[in-house]
């Protein structure tokens, strides 16, 4: 094949890759959705770790694609619980159902769970089983008082400053919100199974994010757990694995502060 020949097939795969990975550049600024410059993203992002913001500066199109995608999500899976963060005592996820009903092992007879976080959790299940993976849940919903008892009998066992390494207090535990999980054994060695090794290699496929990972007790305030996942949707897995190096905490942090810097430079 001469050159010549070859350009129109280089110009088709060019022009196919940029359709398919979905991230339109805009004819002005970053993006035609955003009126973003350069210069915006350079300064929302400062504040970031180097490596993080360096992968957002060099594919911002890509970043943006997704970022009006959560913006416009009409749940929000994004809400802080942290140790900073809390949930009011009154609070009850809408929509909790029994996991027993779908086709969902358990540890126990009932657990709940948010109903919008249902039809990922059970692909995920699926093609988890048709690798002959078996995933198993141990934890879901927890209620603020059920928080209460759990972190009280940690302190009462092992003293508050381990407790606080490894339970949240009422609150600020994800697992209020009905859209976090333990997936069993809840154990150090999770990650050793082959539940744990898939769900660290796919889960954010299918919009699951591991909320505690390891080496990041700095930024999270507890210590690596491989079994704890929160559902935050398609859209900000994808963000978070591909921009915020798996770092939950991270990504929430940022959105939380720049949301509605992006919202208002959303056009219309
Ligand atoms: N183990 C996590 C931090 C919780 O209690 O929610
Ligand atoms: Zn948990």
């Amino acid at each position: 094949m001469t050159g010549k020949e070859f350009q129109p097939i280089l110009l088709f795969a060019l022009v196919t890759l940029t359709v398919l990975s979905g991230c339109e550049k805009g004819k002005t600024g970053v993006h035609s959705d955003f009126n973003i410059t350069r210069k915006d993203i350079n300064s929302v992002t400062d504040k970031l770790p180097q490596d993080i913001r360096s992968n957002i500066i060099k594919n911002p199109q890509c970043f943006l694609e997704y970022m009006e995608r959560i913006l416009n999500e009409p749940v929000d899976y994004t809400v802080l619980v942290d140790k900073k963060h809390a949930l009011s005592s009154s609070y009850v996820p809408p929509g909790l159902v029994n996991i027993r009903k779908y086709r969902l092992q358990t540890t126990k007879k009932y657990l709940e769970i948010r109903r919008i976080v249902i039809p990922d959790l059970t692909a995920m299940a699926e093609a988890a089983r048709l690798q002959g993976v078996e995933l198993v849940i141990g934890s879901s919903y927890r209620s603020y008082a059920y928080q209460k008892r759990l972190y009280s009998y940690y302190v009462s066992t092992e003293g508050k400053k381990k407790a606080d390494r490894e339970s949240a207090r009422p609150g600020h535990s994800q697992h209020q919100l009905g859209t976090t999980m333990d997936f069993s054994p809840i154990d150090d060695n999770f990650i050793k199974t082959r539940g744990g090794e898939w769900l660290d290699k796919y889960a954010w496929k299918y919009g699951f994010s591991l909320s505690y990972p390891p080496d990041s007790e700095s930024i999270t305030g507890y210590k690596y757990e491989p079994w704890h996942y929160r559902y935050v949707g398609r859209d900000v897995s994808f963000i978070i694995e591909r921009y915020f190096d798996g770092k939950q905490q991270l990504f929430l942090e940022f959105y939380d502060k720049t949301k509605e810097f992006f919202k208002k430079s959303l056009r219309k």
